[in-house]
């Protein structure tokens, strides 16, 4: 080692001691003659002082260093005066006379500060990723995953969990979204897939016997990005034999707790509460809701159904949609224009319109206020629970879009009014979820979650009479503030269910046999009973940092374009590395 210490630990214990430490010039305070500076190291901050009357020559060296630049001190340990001790650190009652200084490397002009709080843009920040990750608050973001990572291995470690690497180079596996294809060199024309997730393997590792497993593993995933989605992202991801549903969240809770308190110093209470799926879309139009505000939706679909002369209402309700409504706490005098902008909002969630009535002492007002009568105005008013001077607001449109709209609408609000206490780590367990949903562009069935999901016992004959919607999940997604960060089921570990499940997505015999015959041939030898969870844990890190993108706890992202700006990654390769792939790419200057 070059140094004997680190910028963070000297002490008032170490006064009198020769010292050497190395880092980067931090700040620089001149004083008439004398000069301060900071030097900066992963571990703290230390002042150090070049003092003329003590070392001339050095005072002069003091003057080449600029911002930045790597260097190396030596010099003696000694109290700092009364009045200058800073007591928001730990080296703050100490400072270091240099007796001798050597510049390891310069730094040529920054293209921004290195500090916690800087104007620079994010493209900037990402292309000197290396400088941004220079910063303490960079840093500490780091450090936290990296607790947050041992705290996990130890104690999935003690619970008897085995951690198992799964192949990088795979075939696809389906979470829904597009796979990441590596072509084969050997097998000209063939394609690896990189894991959406090691779901097909970690089962198979319980048909091995291994009971526990855990992997913390990157994830690929070609889809359209957004603030809580990278292409790449890491995953805990989870497996157990022999549990039912009740085991796994109780070890997840426990696992969650300890979480809490070791990274984030929160205490925070188990079990976690649990929501129906079909509770979380009526109660807050979504299956990851934010229940740290208390704004609810309402369902008035029956009551309009039976009578109604809006004919607005009538009309979606007759067709099968929903009327669902909320009321907005204080938006009763918000003006016209903010009228507009919630209803632009609301449409840009599929919403056609957006019905309002002003709540007043002894009224509702609304333009539409005529089409209903006292009976229904006063039923609005009970069920949503308005107060004078509240705006109720109300969507009719198919389930999804009424409930989406409205949900939308319910965050946006409690974002605007301050109604979210962000101190709160509200951890929520959405269960029931229906097996399948219908895709309406492709016309047909697909997994909800995944198609290795099992469901109710009694909902086989569903199953079987093609009752779709009615096929409830053993599954159960972990919302933490209303943000998905893990989703697992128990599942199915008969042969000739799997491949049912299969047949009914629409997977022919030959498709099932060519992707998951390796899973089917697998169940033919004795596979327990098994069910699991991944959790994402960028996106549990991004909720504990409380910012507003993934990019910021992931310390070489990729943009929303899936661009790495540092490498310039995705790039061309060369002709002769596509030759050997047996690759031809038709760019837009050979069409
Ligand atoms: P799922 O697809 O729900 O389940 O993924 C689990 C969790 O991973 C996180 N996540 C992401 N994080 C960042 N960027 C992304 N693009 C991204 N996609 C997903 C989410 C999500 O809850 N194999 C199953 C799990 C299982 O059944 O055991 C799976 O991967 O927090
Ligand atoms: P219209 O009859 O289309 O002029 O609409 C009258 C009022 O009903 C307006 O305030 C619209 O925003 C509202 N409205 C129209 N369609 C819907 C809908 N699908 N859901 C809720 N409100 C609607």
């Amino acid at each position: 080692m070059i140094k004997t210490h680190t910028c963070g630990e000297l002490t008032v214990k170490d006064v009198s001691k020769e010292v050497s430490l190395c880092g980067w010039v931090a700040a620089r305070r001149d004083h008439g003659e004398i000069i301060f500076m900071d030097i900066r190291d992963k571990f703290g901050i230390t002042q150090i002082v070049f003092d003329p009357e003590k070392n001339k020559k050095i005072h002069e060296t003091a003057h080449e260093l600029r911002n930045e630049y790597c260097i190396k001190v030596t010099g003696k340990v000694v109290s700092r005066p009364e009045g200058t001790i800073n007591s928001n650190i730990v080296t703050g009652e100490i400072e270091v006379e240099v007796a001798k200084v050597e510049i390891l490397s310069e730094c040529e002009t920054l293209p921004f500060e290195i500090k916690d709080n800087i104007a620079a843009t994010e493209e900037v920040r990402l292309k000197y990723r290396y400088l941004d990750l220079r910063r303490p608050v960079m840093q500490k973001k780091l450090r936290m995953k990296h607790k947050a990572y041992k705290f996990i291995t130890n104690f999935l470690d003690k619970e008897g969990f085995l951690f198992v690497e799964t192949p990088v180079l795979t075939r696809s596996t389906p979470e829904g979204a597009r796979d990441y294809l590596v072509p084969s060199r050997i097998q000209q024309g063939e394609f690896y897939a990189l894991p959406q997730s090691p779901q097909i393997f970690k089962q198979l590792l319980m048909v091995s016997g291994l009971e526990r497993y855990f992997q913390i593993v990157k994830c690929f995933r070609d889809e359209d990005l957004r603030a809580d989605r990278q292409p790449e992202f890491t995953q805990l991801d989870m497996e157990m034999s022999f549990v039912e549903e009740e085991d796994v969240l109780e070890i997840c809770e426990r696992l969650f707790k300890g979480i809490c308190s070791e990274v984030i110093n929160k205490d925070v209470t188990v079990p976690f509460l649990k929501m129906d799926y079909e509770d979380a879309m009526n109660r807050y139009g979504t299956d990851k809701p934010d229940t740290r505000f208390d704004v609810f939706l309402h369902n008035f679909t029956t009551e309009i159904k039976e009578k109604c002369d809006f004919k607005v209402f009538k009309n979606v309700v007759e067709s099968g949609g929903r009327v669902m409504a909320l009321a907005a706490p204080g938006y009763g005098s918000i003006s016209r224009k903010e009228i507009d902008d919630l209803t632009a909002f609301a449409g840009e969630h599929g919403a056609k319109g957006l019905a309002y009535f002003k709540v007043e002492e002894n009224e509702l007002v609304s333009p539409i206020v005529k089409f209903f009568t006292a009976d229904e105005l006063k039923l609005f008013r009970e069920r949503t629970g308005a107060k004078p001077g509240d705006m109720i607001f109300m969507v009719a449109d198919s389930k999804e879009t009424a409930c989406g709209a409205l949900g939308a609408l319910r965050l946006k609000i409690g974002r605007d009014k301050g109604l979210i206490d962000k101190e709160r780590f509200d951890f929520l367990w959405v269960v029931n979820f229906p097996l399948f949903k219908f895709n309406k562009d492709d016309q047909r069935w697909v997994s909800e979650h995944h198609p290795f999901t099992s469901f109710r016992e009694e909902d086989l004959k569903f199953l079987e009479n093609g009752e779709l919607s009615k096929v409830i999940s053993k599954s159960y997604d972990l919302v933490l503030n209303g943000s998905e960060i893990g989703s697992g089921s128990i599942r199915i570990h008969k042969r000739d269910i799997q491949q049912k499940i299969f047949e009914v997505l629409g997977l022919s015999k030959e498709e099932c046999e060519q992707k998951f015959g390796f899973l089917l041939e697998a169940f033919r030898y004795s596979p327990p009973p098994h069910g699991g969870v991944a959790f994402g844990l960028d996106r549990l890190i991004t909720l504990f940092t409380k910012d507003a993108s993934i990019r910021e706890v992931i310390p070489f992202p990729k943009t929303q374009k899936g661009m790495c700006l540092l490498s310039g990654a995705p790039s061309q390769v060369s002709e002769n590395q596509l030759k050997e792939l047996g690759i031809r790419v038709k760019r837009k200057f050979d069409i």
